[in-house]
């Protein structure tokens, strides 16, 4: 049987090469049921205290297929990494939520799943009484126009190691 996470893998492994290049590569199937399995407590046990929790909310069709997924970092205090301060010059505590990932099975875009997705990790950061962040490629005009459409704006742009640029976006 296919695990939710292999699904998620799947969806990235078929989507075009430049989409998949935005993603990074197709994530690992463990890493994806861990996110899942982190939502799940939190639904039933709240937000354990931790620093950084990674939250993976999956969307389904009507046969219980996965057809969209999105995973979102909760943090509280959480002390910037080497990355976060010489990549994006945070120096203070986080107190954010981040976007980490969103996808949705290419047959299916355009149909509101990712608005749909979207509005639970939206929810979270207001049930906690936090901003949302994420950071997109600067080519990405998808996912870029997307969240423009949902009042996410660009905060600043900054280069990865390899000198790809980064949108900062945000509320
Ligand atoms: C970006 C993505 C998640 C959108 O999913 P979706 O379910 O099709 O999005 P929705 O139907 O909820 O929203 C549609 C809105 O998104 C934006 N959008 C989506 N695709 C777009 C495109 N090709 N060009 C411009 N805008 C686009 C538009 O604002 C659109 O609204 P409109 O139809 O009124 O113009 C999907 O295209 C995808 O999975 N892309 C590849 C993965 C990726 O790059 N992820 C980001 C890195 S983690």
């Amino acid at each position: 049987m296919t695990t939710l996470g292999q699904q998620v893998r799947t969806i990235v492994s078929n989507l075009p090469r430049q989409d998949k290049l935005f993603f990074g590569g197709p994530p690992h199937g463990s890493e994806i049921d861990r996110e899942i399995k982190n939502y799940n407590t939190y639904l039933e046990s709240g937000l354990p205290s931790r620093q950084r929790v990674c939250l993976g909310i999956c969307a389904f069709d009507q046969n219980g297929q996965v057809i969209g997924y999105t995973s979102s970092t909760i943090m509280t205090n959480a002390n910037p990494t080497k990355y976060e301060r010489e990549s994006i010059k945070s120096t203070t505590p986080l107190n954010y939520i981040q976007g980490k990932k969103i996808v949705v099975a290419q047959a299916y875009w355009r149909k509101g799943v990712a608005e749909k997705l979207f509005k639970e990790s939206l929810g979270l950061a207001k049930t906690h009484n936090k901003k949302w962040v994420t950071d997109i490629n600067a080519k990405n005009i998808a996912v870029l126009k997307f969240l423009e459409k949902h009042d996410i704006q660009k905060q600043f742009s900054w280069n990865t190691l390899r000198g790809t640029e980064m949108y900062r976006v945000g509320n």
